[in-house]
C-alpha cells in the first residue's frame, strides 16, 4: 500500500509499504531517516520516540499506515541546517550524549515534555522521561540538560515578547 504524510515539514509518498509494517521501519528503511533508532522494538526503551501530530509515540509501536494524512516530526526535522535546536545544544552543553543511542529519542520527549510543562521540575522530568533508557549516562546531565534547555527555550521566548 501507499503511505502519503508529511515528516518533517514535507510530504512524502512512501509505496510498498506492508500492512505489518511499523512507522519506525518506513521511516530508517524506506525514507532513510536513521536518526531514530532502533533497539527493542516492543515499546520498552524509547529509542524510536517521534511525533505523531504533536504526540509522543514509540515508533516501533506504531503502524506506518497509521501515519496516513498524519504530520510526523523524527530528530532530523528539529535542526535547522547546522544549527542545533534548543534541546539539542542543551544535551551537547551539559555533556549529556555518550554513544548518543538513546539521545535522539530522548531529545523528542524533552521537546513533548517541555511543551506541556516548560519548567518541569526533576520529579517531573523523570517522570517524563522514565520511557527513554540510557545504558551510558546515569541520567543526571540529562536532567541538567533538560533544565538547561528549559532556561533557553524560556529566554527565547522572552525575547520574542508578549
Ligand atoms: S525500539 Fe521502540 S521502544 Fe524500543
Ligand atoms: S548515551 Fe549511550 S545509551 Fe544513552
Amino acid at each position: 500500500m501507499k503511505v502519503t504524510c508529511t515528516v518533517n515539514g514535507l510530504p512524502v509518498a512512501v509505496d510498498d509499504v506492508q500492512p505489518a509494517e511499523s512507522l519506525l521501519d518506513m521511516l530508517r528503511d524506506k525514507l532513510t531517516l536513521t536518526g531514530t533508532k532502533n533497539a527493542c522494538e516492543q515499546g520498552e526503551c524509547g529509542s524510536c520516540s517521534v511525533l505523531l501530530d504533536d504526540a509522543l509515540v514509540c515508533s516501533c509501536l506504531v503502524l506506518a499506515g497509521q501515519a496516513e494524512g498524519r504530520q510526523v516530526i523524527t530528530v532530523e526535522g528539529l535542526a535547522a541546517g547546522s544549527d542545533l535546536d534548543p534541546v539539542q545544544r542543551a544535551f551537547v552543553q551539559a555533556g549529556s550524549i555518550q554513544c548518543g543511542f538513546c539521545t535522539p529519542g530522548l531529545v523528542l520527549s524533552v521537546h513533548d515534555l517541555l511543551r506541556r510543562i516548560p519548567d518541569a521540575d526533576d520529579e517531573q522530568i523523570r517522570e517524563a522521561l522514565a520511557g527513554n533508557l540510557c545504558r551510558c549516562t546515569g541520567y543526571q546531565k540529562i536532567i541538567a540538560a533538560v533544565h538547561l534547555a528549559a532556561a533557553e527555550m524560556a529566554a527565547e521566548q522572552a525575547d520574542l515578547g508578549p
